[in-house]
């Protein structure tokens, strides 16, 4: 199957709400092989939600840990792996996915990110201003971090079938 090809993670880069945990998620069930949520896995060792992480001690610690727990994930996982938005702009935390990772850039404009992201109020990032205007000004600050990713496909599409066969092409 596909999945014996897999000789590196498939990492998943990109702004919060663009999909990566949908798309992983399918992604993986199509490879046949494990998904793994990196936010998840820092709640899950911190024991606390990422708000809590953040409130408690701030967004530097946060990456630190961030950076430790993707570092693990990628030494004990060959699937595939969703990060959070701000990961890849971490300068240790993208040259690790680089060289051990394929890095796939997920992206969409900025209506498709203010929509998905409205769905769930769980992002620290977006609880003080505008949404848009705060995802606005991260995605251009954070667009140069992102395209280096290895490959970098378009999300805005509905039920996600177009963006995980491109990815499902490009690792074939
Ligand atoms: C963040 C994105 C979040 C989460 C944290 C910080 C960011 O992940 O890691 O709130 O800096 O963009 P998602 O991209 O999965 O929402």
């Amino acid at each position: 199957g596909i999945a014996n090809r897999l000789d590196r993670p498939v990492v998943l880069v990109g702004l919060m709400g663009v999909g990566k945990s949908t798309i992983g998620r399918r992604l993986a069930t199509l490879l046949d092989t494990s998904f793994v949520d990196a936010d998840e896995e820092i709640e899950r060792a911190a024991d606390r939600s990422i708000s809590e992480i953040f409130e408690a001690h701030g967004e530097a610690y946060f990456r630190d840990g961030e950076r430790r727990v993707i570092a693990r994930l990628m030494e004990e996982d060959f699937g595939v792996i969703a990060t959070g938005g701000g990961a890849f702009v971490d300068d240790e935390t993208r040259s690790l996915i680089l060289e051990r990772g394929l890095a796939v850039w997920l992206d969409c404009d900025i209506d498709t990110l203010v929509e998905r992201t409205g769905r769930r109020n769980t992002r620290p990032l977006l609880r003080n201003g505008n949404p848009r205007e705060i995802l606005t000004a991260l995605k251009e600050k954070r667009e140069g971090a992102y395209s280096q990713a290895q490959l970098h496909v378009m999300t805005d599409d509905g039920p996600h079938t177009e963006t995980v066969n491109r990815i499902l092409e490009a690792i074939d």
